[in-house]
């Protein structure tokens, strides 16, 4: 898989996204990431004016319910014509097969799918007493990923400093997509473990999110330019 970087469009309106993405109209079409506000706020048009523009999608929605439920609904955003869409691999094998299922076209062709395993605002503390999960978050977090093996996932949503984990424990060919990506002379923000593209790439991360580093810099194709530069050359 060749690695790549893909923009988070954190943003709230269909006119914010598209002026930003305006800014690559002369240069390489990002891969970007459409998130459950935008996608909420503008419905399924949005990811269609994007789509048409020629960029790749990651339509991060993160399904979890019953398998039928999840089938169905991965059905429907298969025909959006997405490339990458993830679930929670809390709602277990049978939910992650069904949603691989759905997502599976009649010619055979289907975008990738990504779990999510423990959300990195989940701390050790509240997962074990408050979810009363009695391992520990890393070793959960590696389950979670062989479970999402298991059902024929392509790979996970995951912190850089966990991707390697994660690839000793399911394999170098198993999916890291991985936010938390900061340039080493910026602010965090309210990230807490941040890596720079550079280091992702060291870790062997396959994808890493950049919201912000991108999205708010001052001239964004040169901070996205920059991204390549240290991840994917
Ligand atoms: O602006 P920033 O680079 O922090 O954006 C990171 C993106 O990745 C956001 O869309 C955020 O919701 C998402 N994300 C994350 N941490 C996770 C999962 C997703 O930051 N564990």
């Amino acid at each position: 898989m060749q690695r790549d970087v893909i923009i988070a469009c954190d943003f709230s309106s269909k006119e914010a996204c598209l002026n930003f993405l305006d800014r690559f109209s002369g240069s390489r079409k990002p891969f970007v990431k459409i998130g459950m506000e935008l996608f909420y706020a503008e419905g399924p048009e949005i990811v269609r004016q994007i789509k048409a523009r020629g960029h790749k999608i990651f339509l991060d929605l993160k399904l979890h319910d019953i398998p039928n439920t999840v089938r169905k609904a991965m059905s429907v955003l298969s025909a959006l014509d997405v490339d990458m869409v993830n679930v929670h691999a809390a709602g277990t094998v049978a939910m992650m097969k069904a949603a691989l299922e759905g997502l599976t076209r009649a010619d055979g062709t289907r975008p990738l799918l990504i779990a999510v395993t423990q959300l990195t605002s989940t701390s050790e503390e509240v997962m074990q007493k408050e979810l009363l999960i009695g391992a520990g978050i890393n070793e959960t977090i590696v389950q979670y990923a062989r479970n999402a093996k298991e059902a024929g996932l392509d790979g996970v949503v995951c912190s850089p400093l966990e991707a390697a984990m994660v690839k000793e424990g399911c394999g170098a060919g198993f999916l890291t997509v991985t936010p938390g990506i900061r340039f080493a002379d910026a602010a965090a923000d309210d990230q807490v473990r941040v890596t720079t593209p550079a280091k992702a790439r060291e870790i062997g991360s396959d994808f890493i999110v950049v919201g912000r580093p991108i999205t708010a810099a001052e001239d964004p194709v040169a901070a996205y330019n920059r991204c390549l530069e240290e991840f994917c050359k």
